[in-house]
């Protein structure tokens, strides 16, 4: 392994003229969301992701609107954004299936789902399909082991999986059903 560095103090980040962060969507957080927090930082989480679940990822120019308005550094927020798998930086597909790899269901055979859905959708964790209708994940324990193995498909969790009922989701899904947010 070699390392690469990024001269990321000088990037570009890309910019439009319309904010990301809406004068709605700062009301709604301002109303519905800080309240809850005795400090400002507490509602990042949730704050990023309603941004995530609006836009299908974070993006940098988000980021400094966030800051902004939370009265937090945008290193705080890119930290959070790029530590939790839920947030984005790049753009996800209407459903994102997260397949979980951890202990108990890597014994109840993750594998077998994982490489079915690479075969069936054409890509490799952490990527998106062509048409932007999936993006597969492979995620740490769902904390379901009971019901191993497991997944989500955006935010429902699927229970005892097996390859016949991995393909029904996948085809409710491209049915414009299922857990997708089409
Ligand atoms: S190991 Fe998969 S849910 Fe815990």
């Amino acid at each position: 392994m070699s390392w690469k560095v990024v001269d990321s103090a000088n990037a570009q980040i890309e910019r439009r003229t319309e904010p990301w962060c809406t004068e709605a969507m700062k009301a709604d957080w301002t109303e519905r969301i800080l309240p809850r927090y005795e400090r400002s930082q507490g509602a990042l989480m949730p704050i990023l992701h309603d941004v995530q679940h609006a836009y299908r990822h974070v993006p940098y120019q988000a980021m400094l609107e966030i800051a902004s308005f939370l009265g937090i550094t945008p290193a705080e927020v890119l930290d959070t954004v790029s530590f939790y798998e839920e947030y984005t930086t790049e753009p996800v597909g209407a459903c994102v299936i997260g397949i979980c790899q951890s202990i108990a269901c890597e014994v109840c055979g993750h594998q077998a789902l994982l490489d079915h859905c690479r075969d069936s959708l054409g890509i490799e964790p952490h990527e998106t399909t062509e048409d932007g209708l999936f993006t597969l994940l492979a995620l740490e324990c769902l904390g379901s082991c009971g019901t191993a193995p497991v997944a989500l498909f955006n935010e429902t969790l699927h229970e005892n999986l097996t390859i016949e009922t991995i393909d029904d989701l996948i085809a409710k899904v491209r049915q414009g059903g299922g857990d997708s947010e089409h």
